[in-house]
């Protein structure tokens, strides 16, 4: 290990089991020798088993909803105290689809559901933004980053309402990432990791195809949830200090890919 986050603070969010992209990055970051608190929606605290992270890692939890503006603020605040000053890095690794849940159809959604997701998915990334922003929470040179799918950027039909919800996700990024670089040198990234059998992985319909096809058109093969946990790491050190704005494939080359050699063959 290298230091590399040594002195640095942060907030994770997102750890709901060992299978979790944010576990893995909570454990590499304390390896790495950051500090942070841990924080989930409540229900995720009691259903998982955040607290043995919390042992490991030597971390306190804190309860939030990230879709609440409230829970967010007082997050914060208990985070400065508990770390001892402002914040340097946060994961934002949150993703849920009520219409994905109750196997509700793209083209037949209710609209409660979407609202429902939209706002876990993208929106809690504003509200968290805007929290930090409001409260001057992040000290200068500090690293902002949250998990995207590249569903947003083309057609994965069973990805269903996720794919908008990561769009929109994608664009809070750069467009709150202006503001907080400019107004406070903060920068402001997501990254697009490949398919991850994770709780939330899972939930894709058709999910072992969809993860299979993927690692047969990668030429380096999917990255994994530690994959992506040390890419984090990288975002979060000072290494990246002028990365900003941007959606960083983590997927072993998928992203650029027409068709493989190995994809072709099972025609
Ligand atoms: N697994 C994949 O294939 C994959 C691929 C690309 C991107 N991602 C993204 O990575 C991120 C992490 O997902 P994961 O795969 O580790 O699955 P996961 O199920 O372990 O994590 C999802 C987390 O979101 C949390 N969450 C849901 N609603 C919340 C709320 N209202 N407030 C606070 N937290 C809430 C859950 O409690 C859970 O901890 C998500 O943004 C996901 O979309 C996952």
């Amino acid at each position: 290990m290298y230091n590399l986050l040594k002195g640095k603070r942060g907030i994770i969010f997102g750890a709901l089991d060992e299978n979790s992209i944010a576990w893995k990055t909570a454990e590499r970051v304390h390896e790495e020798g950051g500090i942070f608190v841990l924080t989930n929606a409540p229900a995720s605290i009691r259903m998982g088993s955040i607290d043995a992270l919390a042992v490991k890692t030597n971390s306190q939890i804190i309860p939030a909803d990230a879709t609440s503006v409230e829970d967010l603020e007082n997050l914060i605040d208990k985070a400065i105290e508990i770390l001892g000053g402002k914040i340097d890095f946060v994961l934002h690794s949150i993703g849920m689809s009520v219409n994905v849940r109750k196997g509700n159809h793209y083209t037949n959604q209710n609209y409660d559901y979407t609202e429902k997701g939209w706002n876990v998915s993208a929106v809690s990334f504003h509200k968290v933004m805007q929290v930090l922003y409001k409260k001057e929470a992040m000290n200068e040179w500090g690293s902002i980053v949250a998990l995207t799918y590249m569903a947003s950027q083309r057609v994965f039909p069973d990805y269903n309402d996720m794919a908008d919800n990561k769009a929109f996700l994608e664009s809070i990024a750069r467009s709150f990432g202006y503001f907080f670089g400019k107004d406070k040198k903060v920068r402001v990234n997501t990254i697009s990791q490949s398919p991850t059998p994770t709780k939330a992985g899972h939930g894709v319909k058709g999910f072992g195809e969809f993860i299979a096809y993927s690692d047969a058109m990668a030429p380096l093969g999917n990255a994994t949830a530690l994959d992506c946990a040390t890419y984090t790491v990288a975002m979060f050190s000072d290494l990246t200090k002028r990365v900003t704005l941007q959606n960083l494939y983590n997927d072993g080359g998928f992203s650029n890919m027409g068709v493989s050699q190995e994809v072709l063959e099972r025609f």
